[in-house]
């Protein structure tokens, strides 16, 4: 256990930590350094993160070091960096004793470094300071090692100061990894007490557990428990550790990361965040696992193939596996059939779910307008209601108050950018409750926000106002009074329910105006005019109409050539599958998302 050290990096989002994984693998051995070029974001391997260039789930690998003449067994879990995902950052840190903080040379300290450093200062990390990027030609150290000073305390010499692309210093943080972080704490004669940080599944091993040993061993042949369901035992049958592949070994140890299998095939018996000890010597107190996370986004989702429910459902469970923060229930709607009314984090925690379900389940899916949880005091009642799905809102003739959501943001910018963000803050009814100045350029604003401003377009909206320079970090604060109102949207007089929206009475007006301009480029001509208008009760406050059209795809075939002609029928089969007939009117499945994005967003 000595000779252990578990250790994750953290940083605001682009500041370097997947790269930084790669060199430390690299350098490390485990991949031949000369082969540099073809290495990059290693540890992301989710389709979605190498062309995005985001991390979305933690990774982790073990690697080996040699200091002062001693193996040393490195185990790192690289995390992500986006405001969503800070939730795989604090389970990421429950299993580690130590935290590389990484600071990007040209940018400084952001929003996500602020509250990624205290999420691990809270746990007792020992923290190693890093500044990246030092060869960037912007590159500003001084002003750097001046914030992490007035930040948190950071001495000059506490700092390093690498390269993640070119590979300075990094045998020198090697060296400090193993120097300041702690060895694990625990117990190998004590029972078997692991921690469940992570899942995924395996059609023919089951469910793979990702665990961290806090005390006892794991080996090939043990039953075991999780902890929360007693009842279940699962007898061992491949423990190992992750070196960017599975490498199966004999037993794990007090203080090691790795993983076993154990034929689980129900996906719900393995939880993230449970403790697993064994039958015949049980640890008496599971650990303290981790928060439940709250979502603050719903939306449904539903096949667009009501055949694909089944489908569908399995996919759920598999995607709930490993990324505990999605919840969901079932769901119906008169249009849509059966499907999920689902929470997320955020818009890019439900962007990513989505494309998950199409990369790797195949499964084609509507989403509704996502919303938050509004709260609703009913008239002559004490009663306090939440609604998390706008066809629940009650008649506005019952309604006494209503209320939404707020956040604290935090905003660090450059002093140029200040009045933009201003600006920005104020026109999505922002508070403001501070500004302080971090160093002489850079200054952290903090607003009160609805978050349903927030988590439509207020991220891109930052970034493109401050020209990228504007980063972003906010938290739940709690409910506070507003005027709301439903709106609806009828097309060809129909009321689409998935389309419904609760939203600020206050700029109604201009949300139902937006939404039926958009849908009217966005649904395609019918064969008769097709009336959109959106709704407040029986107010109509905004229309469009789209005019008829036929599009004849036989118009260019003359003569009698039947297969060609039976080819273009099919073609346009093909294409009407992406559309969803709603009473006499199709519209494709992504109308649903796509009226959320303003012009803004598409411009950019
Ligand atoms: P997320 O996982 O999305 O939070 O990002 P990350 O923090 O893992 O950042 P990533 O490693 O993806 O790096 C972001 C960008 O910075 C990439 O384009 C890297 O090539 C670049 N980068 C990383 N380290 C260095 C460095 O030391 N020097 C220079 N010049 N560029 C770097």
């Amino acid at each position: 256990m000595k000779n252990i050290r578990n250790f994750c990096i953290i940083a605001h989002i682009d500041h370097g930590k997947t790269t930084l994984a790669d060199r430390l693998i690299e350098w490390t051995g485990l991949l031949p350094k000369e082969e540099k070029e073809k290495h990059k974001q290693i540890l992301d391997t989710m389709e979605i993160e190498k062309e995005r260039g985001i991390t979305i789930k933690s990774q982790t690998v073990r690697l080996t070091h040699n200091f002062d003449g001693k193996d040393y067994i490195l185990n790192l879990i690289d995390t992500p960096g986006h405001v969503d995902f800070t939730y795989e950052v604090s389970r990421a840190l429950k299993a580690c004793e130590g935290a590389i903080l990484v600071v990007d040379a040209s940018q400084g300290i952001e929003a996500q470094t602020l509250s990624n450093f205290y999420l691990a200062f809270n746990e007792n990390l020992e923290i190693i300071p890093v500044i990246n990027k030092i060869d960037l030609p912007n590159a500003d150290i001084n002003m750097c090692l001046e914030e992490l000073n007035n930040e948190f305390g950071y001495k000059k010499e506490e700092v390093l100061l690498i390269s993640a692309k070119n590979g300075t210093n990094i045998d020198i943080l090697l060296d400090e990894i193993v120097k300041r972080i702690p060895p694990p704490r625990g117990d190998e004669k004590n029972p078997l007490k692991a921690l469940v940080f992570d899942a995924i599944y395996d059609n023919y091993k089951g469910v793979i557990v990702y665990v961290r040993l806090f005390d006892g061993e794991l080996k090939v042949g043990d039953e075991i428990i999780f902890m929360s369901k007693e009842e279940k035992i699962f007898k061992v049958e491949e423990v190992g550790y992750i070196q960017l592949k599975f490498k199966p070994c004999e037993k794990l140890q007090t203080g090691e990361v790795g993983y076993f299998t154990a034929s689980i095939k129900n996906i719900s018996d393995a939880r993230i965040g449970d403790t697993v000890t064994t039958f015949y010597n049980k640890a008496l107190e599971p650990l303290e696992g981790y928060k439940e996370v709250k979502p603050y986004v719903f939306s449904s989702v539903f096949p667009v193939d009501p055949d694909e429910f089944e489908a569908l459902s399995f996919a759920m469970e598999k995607l709930k596996l490993n990324d505990p923060a999605l919840i969901y229930e079932k769901d119906n709607s008169l249009a849509l059939g059966f499907g999920f009314r689902c929470g997320f984090l955020g818009m890019l925690h439900l962007e990513v779910f989505t494309e998950r379900l199409s990369r790797e389940h195949n499964i084609d899916v509507i989403l509704t307008a996502p919303s938050v949880t509004y709260k609703v005091k009913l008239k002559n009642s004490e009663e306090v209601i939440f609604i998390d799905n706008p066809i629940k809102f009650p008649d506005p003739v019952e309604i006494e108050e209503t209320y939404e959501p707020y956040v604290k943001a935090e905003i660090v910018v450059t002093s140029e950018y200040i009045g933009n963000c201003i600006s920005l803050a104020e026109s999505a009814r922002g508070v403001q409750i501070g500004i302080t100045y971090i160093d002489s350029k850079r200054v952290l604003l903090e607003y009160e926000i609805p978050l349903a401003e927030i988590i439509y377009n207020f991220y891109d909206r930052l970034k493109s106002i401050s020209k990228g320079y504007a980063s972003l970090d906010y938290h739940i604060i709690g409910y506070k009074e507003s005027k709301l109102v439903k709106l609806d949207i009828l097309v060809a007089h129909e009321k689409i329910d998935a389309f419904s929206q609760i939203v600020y009475e206050g700029s109604a007006v201009y949300k139902g105006r937006q939404i039926v301009e958009r849908l009217k480029d966005i649904i395609p001509r019918q064969q008769f005019p097709v009336a959109l208008q959106a709704a407040i009760g029986n107010k109509i406050i905004a229309r469009e109409t789209i005019s008829a059209f036929r599009k004849d795809v036989l118009a260019k075939c003359y003569g009698g050539d039947i297969t060609r002609k039976r080819k273009l029928l099919e073609k346009q089969k093909e294409g009407k599958k992406k559309l969803k007939r709603f009473g006499k009117v199709d519209i494709p499945q992504d109308a649903f998302v796509k009226i959320l994005k303003t012009s803004e967003d598409e411009n950019k």
